[in-house]
């Protein structure tokens, strides 16, 4: 018998590097078809693709994911994403009652509940407290260094977390238990006026998530702080928000303009629907690092001198763009793609190719590149940062 592993034949419902000119040539293995299907324009790159940018994709289905009693947890940090050195993000469930212990981190953070319920605490440098229930839509934003905690209410929750720091590790925070259990017993007991006994049966290392009881009522965990709660809210409800409105779909823009506190984090929750397509466009102030959250899509980079790179997502990934490339999303699926961009920024900005053209000299426009009044007449002087035309 031959055991050697033998090639596959191929099919007609397995895609081939071949494009349509009939450069390429067909792969009979071995190969990852099903990588290859949700992959199209890495398997058969269109034409103006070229050079060599890296890798702007990471998926959470490739994250090491972190199991607990009470929720799982898994990231996409600069050790998965290497290019990714601005912002680095958490996929979290917690279950009802499930409870992200009391901790606190260098860097901020920024979350984005995608379904379910949970109640936030935080402190402050002032003693002032902050104790909220965020639902689906809602962020919420912890200054760095502020000690913070999230538990699951009663349907449990599922959210994603994004630090300021690419090379951060949800798993490697400050926690009130990893704290605990590395100070001598007799400091404990010194520092809080309590015989050592009362230490008797804290955790021996850091808890990370736990299992508890569903919490009661907002109003009945309710503590009064004698230095009042924290004046700019920890919360905001994006969904609350009137979103710009285009042909193809929406945007809602998030920054200190309109969610003071997140000093160091700013996002767009972009909706595209089937056929639209988020304009050519850049960012003149940081890299993009983007989450998809519903359909699929593509988006070509373009990096100047001549190098280009596309790359297909789908809900659950990651993207990326590096400072000032020019970038598009299309919706490439027939349901509506939604996805967040995100940016280490006080303030959302972004250039569009259309309105740069649009307010520069025609004739120079014209002479640069060679077109014609179709397209010149077509310039929008206004923004339109999700298109779909009927020619498109
Ligand atoms: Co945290
Ligand atoms: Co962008």
């Amino acid at each position: 018998m031959d055991n050697r592993p033998m090639a596959q034949a191929a099919s007609v419902n397995v895609p081939q590097p071949i494009r349509s000119d009939g450069a390429g040539a067909t792969d009979f293995g071995p190969r990852d078809v099903m990588r290859d299907i949700e992959n199209p324009d890495m398997l058969v790159p269109p034409v103006t693709d070229a050079g060599l940018i890296p890798n702007l994709k990471f998926s959470f289905s490739d994250a090491h994911m972190q199991l607990n009693h009470g929720g799982w947890s898994r990231e996409v940090t600069a050790r998965e994403l290497p290019i990714a050195t601005t912002l680095a993000g958490v996929n979290m469930r917690l279950t009802p009652g499930g409870v992200r212990e009391l901790h606190w981190h260098q860097q901020a953070e920024w979350a984005y509940m995608l379904l379910g319920r949970a109640r936030i605490t935080s402190v402050d440098q002032e003693g002032r407290n902050f104790i909220a229930d965020v639902g689906p839509g809602d962020l919420w934003y912890f200054p760095a260094g502020l000690p913070h905690s999230i538990q699951g209410l009663e349907e449990g929750c599922e959210f994603l977390l994004v630090f300021d720091d690419g090379n951060f590790s949800d798993l490697n925070t400050l926690s009130i238990s990893d704290w605990f259990a590395h100070t001598p017993k007799d400091v404990l007991s010194a520092n809080f006026g309590v015989p050592e006994s009362a230490f008797s049966h804290i955790p021996s290392e850091q808890v990370y998530i736990f299992q508890d009881n569903i919490p009661g009522s907002l109003e009945s965990q309710t503590v009064q702080s004698p230095y009042g709660t924290i004046p700019q809210s920890f919360k905001h409800q994006l969904f609350a928000q009137t979103p710009i409105k285009t042909p193809g779909g929406s945007v809602r823009i998030v920054d200190s303009s309109n969610f003071p506190i997140s000093k160091t984090i700013a996002a767009a929750l972009v909706e595209l629907e089937p056929g639209a397509m988020r304009e050519l466009h850049w960012h003149p102030n940081n890299d993009e690092w983007q989450y998809y959250l519903t359909g699929q899509g593509r988006m070509t980079v373009f990096a100047g001198n001549g190098t280009a790179r596309t790359f297909d997502y789908r809900a659950g990934d990651v993207g990326y763009v590096p400072f000032a490339n020019g970038h598009y999303i299309q919706n490439t699926g027939n349901q509506t793609l939604w996805f967040l961009e995100m940016f280490k920024s006080d303030r959302f900005v972004d250039i569009s190719l259309n309105q740069w053209m649009a307010l520069t000299p025609r004739d120079l426009v014209r002479d640069n590149l060679h077109v014609g009044p179709e397209l010149l007449d077509a310039l929008r002087k206004e923004k339109w940062p999700v298109v779909k035309y009927p020619t498109a």
